[in-house]
């Protein structure tokens, strides 16, 4: 795994993403007041962002999210892309993280630019990377479940401990320029959810658009559209015969996965830590 990651501070980043140029580009990033950024840990929600965002910034405009691939539309702050499509972005622009809190450059802080960070309940969040780091060929090979789940908590995953990210932006003084979300609510009632985004956006959308909007970020349209389903990504480093990217796209696929003993004996002290501070919808644990 040396190989794979490069070590930033306190995070292992996959070098096929990311690179210490990538990672002083977003340093120096210069954010404008009216950007939106999407703050999540792996697997809670980002390229659903990714599509809900100009959605709901162009008012149910489809154009972006049928031409444009995911991660130029909507790309990583952290990511090689970003230097490459930046200029191509028209405000207000939209852009995703996976930086902890303390991570975030000079220049946001500086500026009232907003962000909504999505959380999920990291029971799920393990079940959603593990597969992820079956099929992606530039992350680790996660070994069994029982193995990968010692990996996820000790944090020996790329952007490190759930915790820790969580508690990073849960603490992060914004005011009204932060608004959090749960993956949960969001698959519980989409609308209703957009309707949250929209509102904390300044836009003013109509029930039509806001349905029309839920339509097309179902998942079942996003596992149908080309530019949002990584089926342009080779096989190399994203097997869909392994898993698919859109995989699942449900709350408490961990009842699945999780064997009475890992959840009882072993581990059910770290997972309730775990949850303690997920605001919403972790629901039953
Ligand atoms: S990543 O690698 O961090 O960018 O992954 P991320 O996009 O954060 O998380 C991927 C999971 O989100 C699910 N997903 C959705 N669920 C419901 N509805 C929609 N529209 C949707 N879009 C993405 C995706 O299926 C992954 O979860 P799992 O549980 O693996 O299915």
């Amino acid at each position: 795994p040396g190989e794979m990651f490069l070590q930033f501070h306190d995070l292992l980043l996959p070098k096929e993403t990311h690179s210490f140029d990538s990672l002083k580009f977003a340093q120096e990033f210069a954010f404008k007041d009216d950007d939106v950024l999407a703050a999540t840990y792996p697997k809670s929600g980002t390229i659903w962002m990714q599509e809900i965002l100009p959605l709901v910034l162009n008012g149910g405009d489809l154009t972006l999210i049928h031409t444009i691939p995911n991660w130029d539309r909507v790309p990583w702050l952290e990511e090689k892309r970003l230097a490459v499509v930046l200029d191509k972005l028209t405000s207000p622009r939209a852009m995703v993280t996976h930086f902890p809190y303390h991570h975030m450059p000079p220049s946001f802080h500086a500026s009232k630019a907003k962000v909504i960070y999505v959380m999920r309940n990291p029971k799920d969040i393990m079940v959603s990377s593990y597969y992820f780091h079956q099929m992606a060929g530039f992350l680790q090979d996660p070994g069994t479940f029982d193995e990968f789940m010692a990996t996820f908590l000790e944090g020996r995953v790329f952007f490190g401990k759930w915790t820790d990210h969580v508690k990073s932006w849960r603490n992060a003084e914004l005011g009204d320029r932060i608004m959090y979300i749960t993956y949960e609510e969001m698959v519980q009632d989409l609308p209703a959810a957009l309707r949250k985004i929209s509102d904390f956006l300044g836009r003013n959308l109509s029930e039509e658009v806001i349905q029309k909007i839920a339509e097309h970020c179902s998942f079942k349209a996003m596992k149908g559209n080309n530019m949002s389903n990584f089926d342009l990504v080779p096989n190399e480093l994203m097997d869909s015969d392994k898993s698919p990217f859109l995989r699942k796209g449900i709350v408490g696929d961990w009842k699945n996965h999780f064997s009475a003993e890992q959840l009882v004996e072993r581990y059910r002290l770290d997972i309730v830590g775990l949850t303690s501070t997920h605001s919403s919808g972790s629901g039953t644990i």
